[in-house]
């Protein structure tokens, strides 16, 4: 599936990404505590690669408790590199982030040497939630900065301690599948990028064989039926209990797609996580390999074209 990613201005966004992070002690990258390798940006990391950085796994009251705490343990143990669970609309969550940059960076501090963090995250994944809730009023655009972008917003949690918050990212093409479905499964990414029946289909996949019991007790499936269906007869169940029904009592699968996708992102099929460590690494390594081959057969094609034109 190809999704329209960050469309457009991504040489512009690049070049304030790189100024800001000139100035910046550490960064803060907001996961989606559901995805939390789909979710974060590869460039943001090349870009910043030898700066301390801090990883939000927020959304974490509809993941899967066990396996954020197997990615925070798996992002804890790269170097220079905090995690932590978040709920962006808990009280404490100021204090918890602020502490946590601190211990990360500690010799920035004192109004001569503020501590300057930038944050970044994709869409939805519950920036504004979170910054609203830690600032309050006390926030102040800065756009007069060379090569950074108008809209920046530095936002001043303490006297010593800014906050960067640089609207649009860039991302590089999405070469894992599984991680674009998830992305989308998400909501992430807009309605009018994806073919929301595919991703559906693509997340029933990954439901019915990491949890079952979720899905039929969330959908009153038969236990002694339902282990045997596939995507599509799961997406035709859910259309069903769901009411998205065309004349004749067909299914509207479009809805039944919707329907889905609106349950899993408001957690009401339960508390879920789309990928573990392992499965990322495998298919990292098996994605890598097919645009490996992708490449060798470029490589061929134009060779082949080069001797026929001598
Ligand atoms: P963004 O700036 O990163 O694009 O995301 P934003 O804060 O707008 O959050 C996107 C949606 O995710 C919002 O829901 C928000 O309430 C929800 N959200 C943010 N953080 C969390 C969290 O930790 N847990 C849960 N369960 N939800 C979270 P919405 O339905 O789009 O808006 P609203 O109805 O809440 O206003």
């Amino acid at each position: 599936m190809s999704i329209q990613w960050y469309p457009g201005h991504m040489h512009k966004t690049k070049k304030a990404l790189i100024e800001r992070l000139k100035s910046t002690d550490m960064v803060i990258e907001m996961l989606d505590a559901r995805l939390p390798a789909s979710s974060q940006n590869p460039l943001l990391a090349q870009l910043s690669r030898g700066k301390p950085k801090l990883y939000l796994l927020n959304k974490q009251d509809l993941a899967d408790p066990e396996l954020t705490r197997v990615w925070l343990a798996e992002l804890q143990s790269r170097p220079n590199t905090q995690a932590i669970p978040l709920d962006a609309s808990e009280r404490q969550a100021a204090q918890k982030i602020t502490a946590a940059c601190r211990a990360l960076v500690p010799h920035r501090q004192g109004i001569d040497r503020p501590l300057r963090v930038l944050i970044c995250g994709i869409p939805n994944v519950g920036k504004s939630t979170l910054i609203n809730g830690m600032t309050g009023k006390k926030s102040a655009k800065t756009g007069n900065e060379p090569g950074i972008t108008k809209t920046e917003q530095r936002l001043l949690l303490a006297d010593d301690f800014w906050l960067y918050d640089t609207p649009g990212m860039l991302w590089p093409k999405i070469i894992v599948p599984q991680s674009g479905y998830n992305l989308a499964a998400s909501g992430a990414v807009g309605r009018n990028a994806l073919d929301e029946e595919v991703v559906a289909l693509e997340l029933l996949d990954y439901l019915r064989q990491h949890y079952l019991p979720l899905l039929q007790a969330r959908y009153q499936a038969d236990p002694e039926d339902s282990p045997s269906w596939q995507d599509s007869d799961w997406l035709e169940w859910v259309g069903r209990r769901r009411g998205a029904l065309l004349s004749g009592g067909r299914i509207n699968h479009q809805k039944a797609a919707e329907a889905l996708l609106t349950d899993f992102r408001d957690g009401q099929i339960g508390r879920i996580t789309l990928e573990t460590p392992e499965q990322w690494q495998h298919w990292l390594a098996a994605a890598r390999e097919h645009e490996a081959q992708l490449q060798a057969q470029r490589a061929e094609r134009q060779a082949q074209r080069r001797s026929r034109s001598k």
